[in-house]
């Protein structure tokens, strides 16, 4: 058993706040530029619209807006958020990462404590998990979690295998020590190490470092291998979601909705399958968004909310997996 999984009651999330850029980069654009199609992408991944940032605009302002909307919706205010954590992979400079510059322009207490967390697309599950167990342990109250992606910039827009795959987004939370919004039932983290080059960034970092010529070096974008990850991504997803589901003493049965990470439709139903759970107890936006990494769950699961689809009293199950490999899940009752 996980040490991160816990028996006990644990905090809530409060809110839920998202963003993405305005920009859309359509399956009939894509096909402009690259030898690709719109069946190709639909049919291989059911995305069809991606939202990309503009060259002049900065990540970090999609975690800034969605931690607005996530505040605004929750019954505390921006001083009363007592730690800041950003799920985020790409930072918008080395160092320092994204959240002191998101706690800036929030304007935040000047002396709330903030780290980046780097666990691949599960980022955002992760820092509920950090968050709903800084809450338990440390006795902080009030967490902003932010998941934050712009994979847009890190992509190879010529590489018609990875670049149609990805877009742009923020999500953010409250998670609270007590109050309204959904109770959090269970949390687990996992990691498998041995598929660390999965999913990979090379260059860049101090082992590869940025260097003349590196616009034409494929190390230096985002590359992964498409059918280990399809493999695993299900294996995993199932194995967190039956941890959480074991740890709260509930079933499958109970769960009136999951919300996935929305990497591919395909990997989805396949997890579907797995699970034995029909399509219709699945929350899917990757349509619209393609693959946003840590902005992932957020996104769908305030969709899931802001369409009607997810009620007060609902169990709902929050399962990713990402670049590490890191994967995990969150239980709770909305
Ligand atoms: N348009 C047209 N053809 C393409 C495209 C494209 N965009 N991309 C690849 N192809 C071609 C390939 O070049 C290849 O051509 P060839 O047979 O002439 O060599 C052919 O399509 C098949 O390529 P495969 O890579 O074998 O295609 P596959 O069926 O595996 O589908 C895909 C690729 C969609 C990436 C699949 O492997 C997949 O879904 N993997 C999961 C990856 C994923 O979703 N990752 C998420 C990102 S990471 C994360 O979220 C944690």
């Amino acid at each position: 058993m996980n040490e991160s999984c816990h028996k006990e009651t644990l905090p809530n999330i409060l809110s839920i706040g998202a963003a993405v850029p305005d920009k859309v980069v359509t399956n009939e654009d894509l096909e402009k530029t690259l030898d690709t199609s719109d069946e190709w992408i639909t049919s291989r991944t059911g995305i069809k619209h991606r939202h990309v940032l503009e060259e002049e605009e900065i990540p970090s302002s999609l975690g800034v807006d969605a931690s607005r909307e996530a505040i605004e919706e929750s019954p505390v205010g921006p001083e009363d958020i007592d730690l800041v954590v950003v799920a985020t992979n790409i930072s918008d400079m080395p160092i320092p990462g994204t959240s002191p510059f998101i706690v800036n322009e929030l304007g935040l207490s000047s002396d709330v404590p903030f780290f980046d967390l780097k666990a691949g697309c599960s980022g955002f599950l992760y820092a509920i998990d950090v968050a709903a167990n800084m809450i338990k342990g440390k006795g902080y109250e009030r967490i902003l979690i932010i998941g934050l992606e712009a994979l847009s910039r890190v992509v190879n827009w010529e590489d018609r295998s990875t670049c149609v795959l990805f877009g742009d987004g923020a999500g953010a939370s409250v998670i609270g020590a007590r109050g309204e919004g959904g109770r959090i039932l269970s949390t687990s983290m996992f990691g498998d190490p041995s598929k660390a080059k999965l999913i990979r960034l090379e260059g860049g970092g101090t082992r590869l470092p940025p260097a003349e010529g590196s616009e034409d070096d494929e190390r230096y974008y985002v590359r992964m291998e498409g059918k280990g990850v399809f493999k695993s991504a299900v294996n995993m997803m199932k194995r967190s979601s039956l941890n959480v589901l074991e740890d709260a003493g509930l079933a499958l049965s109970d769960v009136d909705w999951i919300v996935p990470h929305q990497a591919n439709i395909r990997i989805i139903k396949q997890l579907a399958k797995s699970l034995g759970v029909e399509m219709d107890r699945i929350i899917v936006n990757v349509e619209e968004y393609a693959n946003t990494s840590t902005a992932t769950i957020p996104l769908a699961f305030k969709e899931g909310l802001d369409e009607g689809s997810i009620e007060p009293g609902d169990v709902v199950l929050l399962t990713a997996f990402g670049a590490g490999a890191a994967y995990g899940a969150t239980l709770l009752e909305w």
